[in-house]
């Protein structure tokens, strides 16, 4: 049994927790991240405490300036983290103490549970901010593949089968859509994590006058027009993990269209597909294969998509059921935030690192799109415009392909006079469907892509991006 006890056991306790009672209830060795936004956190409640007279202003300027040194201490690693004091909050507060005995002023109408509320708001807030950048970096690095290479068209696909021809560009900017919707859910994830709970107290606030606003506003929780945001049930306040949720959902998504991503790399740098080419420092070899360079970024951001869904789920796992209010069963939503924002943030930066080090094989997609087998639906547009009900057009160029497949010619190979033997309508002009720089003019719809389209719509992000 350890005799001392820490500060969070009052003069009730008669000695301190079992050491296997302090190992398995600590928090520190993961918590001990928050450490910027406790310290920011005290100053600000240490400066409204002076303000309402709960502290002298020399008592203040003590906190703050052991805060500081404490912070430093942190920042350059030389600050020496206690277990037995649980979590970086009991931490620093009992380092505060032991150098400025107004430190014991600190906590006055606070609680661990509005305290542990605030860190992880304020900690979120800014990753959140962090992320976006990332995201921002490549939806750039897609777009700047994209511009480089506005020439290629590759063959899309469904079913993983041959489709219709797009230009590279389209199929980048598809993913520069989906994370664009990752950015507006953070953003609006963004609003309900900036709400300040302080003065929530443990559960029921405090009978001392607290200037919440006051502490808000210096801490920054104010919404686009300034107004300062305040959580308005103390019950709620010291329980609710929403925003944790909505941001490990909102991760999850963004994990879903990063592994998406990836396996398009993955097909497309394999000897089958060969469209693009990694530079050597973004791939990894094999202990055994001298021949081999493999797409490891891209298939650990696809395998990493599992510890991001597992992270959400553990998340609604452990606020299902929970009674009011807080639980120390909270204290283990924190692994799994931290995991979740470093994991979507690292795997963020290193496919737009990798990307930027792409280099797209042209000749091989000029191959692959010259296919003229994407061109069919083109074929039945063409029987469309001469009056022909499309699913007769439709079934017309079926019978074409399966006679091309027959006599053993490309599509686009077949006289005008097989053609004809399938269906009297086709003309002259009908092979001309197969030209596939004209084919590419044609798609012009919004959101098709089309030569000006393609282009309208990389001028337009490259803008958006700027
Ligand atoms: N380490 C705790 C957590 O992460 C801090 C709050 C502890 N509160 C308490 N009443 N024991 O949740």
């Amino acid at each position: 049994m350890n005799k001392k006890s820490p500060v969070s056991r009052s003069g009730r306790f008669n000695r301190g927790p079992a050491a296997d009672v302090a190992q398995f209830t600590e928090s520190v060795s993961f918590d001990w991240r928050l450490w910027r936004h406790d310290i920011l956190g005290s100053m600000a409640h240490a400066e409204m405490l002076h303000k309402i007279g709960v502290l002298k202003k020399h008592e203040l300027h003590a906190i703050v300036r052991g805060l500081n040194k404490i912070g430093l201490e942190i920042r350059t690693g030389k600050f020496k983290w206690k277990p037995e004091l649980e979590d970086v909050h009991m931490n620093i507060e009992a380092e505060l103490t032991r150098r400025a005995p107004a430190g014991a002023k600190l906590h006055t109408a606070r609680s661990r549970n509005d305290q542990v509320a605030l860190d992880v708001r304020m900690w979120l807030r800014d990753e959140i901010v962090l992320l976006l950048g990332e995201i921002v970096g490549l939806q750039r690095a897609l777009v700047s593949l994209g511009e480089k290479n506005a020439d290629v068209i590759i063959p899309g696909y469904t079913h993983l089968q041959r489709a219709q021809p797009v230009y590279l560009a389209h199929n980048l900017l598809a993913y520069v859509e989906m994370l664009e919707r990752d950015c507006e859910r953070l953003w609006d994830c963004h609003s309900r994590v900036n709400v300040c709970p302080l003065g929530s107290g443990a559960i029921a606030g405090s009978t001392l006058p607290l200037d919440r606003m006051l502490v808000a506003k210096l801490l920054g929780f104010m919404d686009a027009s300034g107004k300062v945001q305040l959580t308005q049930n103390s019950m709620d306040a010291v329980s609710d993990r929403d925003f944790a949720v909505e941001f490990c959902a909102a991760a999850a998504l963004l994990a879903v269209h990063l592994s998406r991503l990836a396996e398009d790399v993955i097909l497309w740098v394999s000897a089958e597909f060969n469209f693009i080419k990694i530079a050597d420092a973004y791939t990894t070899g094999s202990s055994l294969m001298p021949q081999k360079k493999n797409p490891d970024i891209a298939e650990l951001a696809r395998g990493k998509t599992g510890r991001v869904f597992g992270n959400l789920m553990s998340l609604l796992t452990l606020l299902k059921g929970l009674p009011m209010t807080y639980n120390r069963d909270l204290q283990e939503d924190k692994e799994r935030l931290l995991d979740t924002a470093d994991t979507v943030r690292a795997t963020t930066r290193l496919m737009a690192a990798m990307l930027s080090n792409t280099k797209v094989n042209k000749p091989v997609c000029a191959c692959a799109a010259a296919d003229p087998a994407l061109l069919a639906t083109d074929l039945a547009d063409y029987l469309v415009k001469k009056g022909m009900p499309f699913r007769q057009a439709h079934h017309v160029v079926g019978a074409v392909v399966a006679l091309a497949e027959k006599t053993g010619k490309p599509l686009n190979q077949l006289t005008l006079a097989e053609l004809q033997s399938v269906n009297p309508t086709f003309g002259r002009d009908a092979l001309g469907v197969f030209n596939l720089k004209t084919a590419m003019a044609k798609r012009n719809l919004t959101g098709a892509p089309g030569t000006k389209e393609v282009a309208k719509q990389l001028a337009r992000w490259r803008e958006q991006l700027s």
